[in-house]
């Protein structure tokens, strides 16, 4: 397995933005999908999670930057909603995020819900890149599509190049009064210093690979700490809480560290204060098999778990899994379900 090899597991990558700005369709770029099309209203209602894994990251990425060399095993995305009423979730994408992807409409600028996103990641301390997005929209633009910034950029008139860099500048601007110092990407020389913009469109597959690249290099640079792959204890974060009838209980889970196994059990908190229960079984969600059962997964992954009782679980709980005693657990999950 390519994480026990060379001890890295997959970076959480969470999408976050104002509603609208283009933060599934840039994902549906990445997976090769369309569910922004297909979702109601054209507005995300949830969490999902798409996983890359490494011959594709390596596939996009090396078509435009022949020289990056790729050591992380892929990259697990969180998307996240826009919309004013889903706080809750974008705080909870947030804190799962090792890394994330600020998605910005180029030519409308910062929004209320982008200053909250921003509010979150610097609360949790979380690196982001920012992906300015729509930039098909600048007047000027020779169309173009499924290429990277950089080549799409090279054919571009001087009139183009002068809006853009004016909508960037003012990114730079306004991201400046919230005290983040942004520059153009191919502009940076320290990128411990200045947060990077990547512009893109997502409607045109532009700039994925760019987008790609960045995250890599920023996660391979900074992130080693937190994404060395451990399997000492098994943890992660439920994201929805569902119950079928003849199925049982399901939670559609972010697991963010260690591995965990059907017959396992697991502490969460429930309405009822933290219990136990074990796991009955495991689904992923492979973009090509669809829907399969797991006999065991190792994080990073977006799972879904089938428990063995019917329990009230809390959205948003953490899961820990058990070995011997759960008093520790319990204490921790009871320190979480407090209001701070
Ligand atoms: P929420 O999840 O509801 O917050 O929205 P979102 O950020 O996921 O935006 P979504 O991907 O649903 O895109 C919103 C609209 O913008 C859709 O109609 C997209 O087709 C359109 N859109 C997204 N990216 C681009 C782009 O690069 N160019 C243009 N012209 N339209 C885009
Ligand atoms: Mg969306
Ligand atoms: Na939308």
């Amino acid at each position: 397995m390519e994480t026990a090899k060379n001890n890295l597991r997959e970076p959480i990558v969470c999408v976050l933005g104002h509603v609208d700005h283009g933060k599934t369709t840039l994902l549906d770029d990445i997976r090769g999908t369309t569910v922004a099309k297909k979702e109601s209203g054209g507005i995300t209602q949830k969490i999902g999670a798409t996983d890359i894994n490494k011959n594709l990251l390596e596939k996009i990425v090396k078509n435009t930057f022949r020289n990056v060399s790729i050591k992380i095993p892929g990259l697990l995305f969180i998307d996240t909603p826009g919309h004013v009423a889903f706080s809750n979730m974008r705080a909870r994408g947030g804190a799962l995020a090792d890394i994330a992807i600020l998605v910005i409409d180029i030519n409308e600028g910062l929004m209320p819900q982008t200053i909250e996103s921003i509010d979150i990641l610097k609360k949790f301390k979380t690196p982001f890149i920012i992906a300015a997005n729509k930039i098909d929209l600048i007047p000027y633009f020779i169309s173009a599509k499924n290429k990277s910034f950089y080549e799409v950029f090279k054919i571009q008139r001087p009139e183009y190049r002068e809006e853009l860099d004016k909508r960037i500048y003012n990114i730079i601007n306004q991201l400046y009064v919230h005290g983040i110092s942004s520059d153009r990407y191919d502009r940076i020389s320290d990128f411990t210093k200045t947060f990077a913009i990547v512009p893109v469109s997502a409607k045109l597959n532009i700039g994925i690979a760019d987008i790609l690249m960045v995250l890599t290099g920023l996660a391979q640079k900074f992130l080693e700490n937190e994404i060395k792959f451990s399997d000492e204890s098994t943890r992660g974060t439920v994201i929805e809480v569902k119950k079928e009838g003849s199925l049982g209980t399901t939670l559609d889970t972010i697991l963010y560290q260690g591995i965990l196994a059907r017959g396992d059990t697991i502490a969460l908190n429930t309405a009822n204060g933290p219990q136990t229960t074990k796991v009955k079984a495991i689904l992923v969600n492979s973009s090509n098999k669809g829907i399969m059962e797991k006999d065991k997964v190792s994080a990073a992954a977006g799972i879904r778990i089938l428990i063995t009782d019917k329990l009230d679980v809390t959205p948003g709980t953490s899961i820990i899994k058990i070995l011997d005693n759960p008093e520790q657990a319990f204490e921790e999950l009871t320190r979480e379900s407090k209001p701070n």
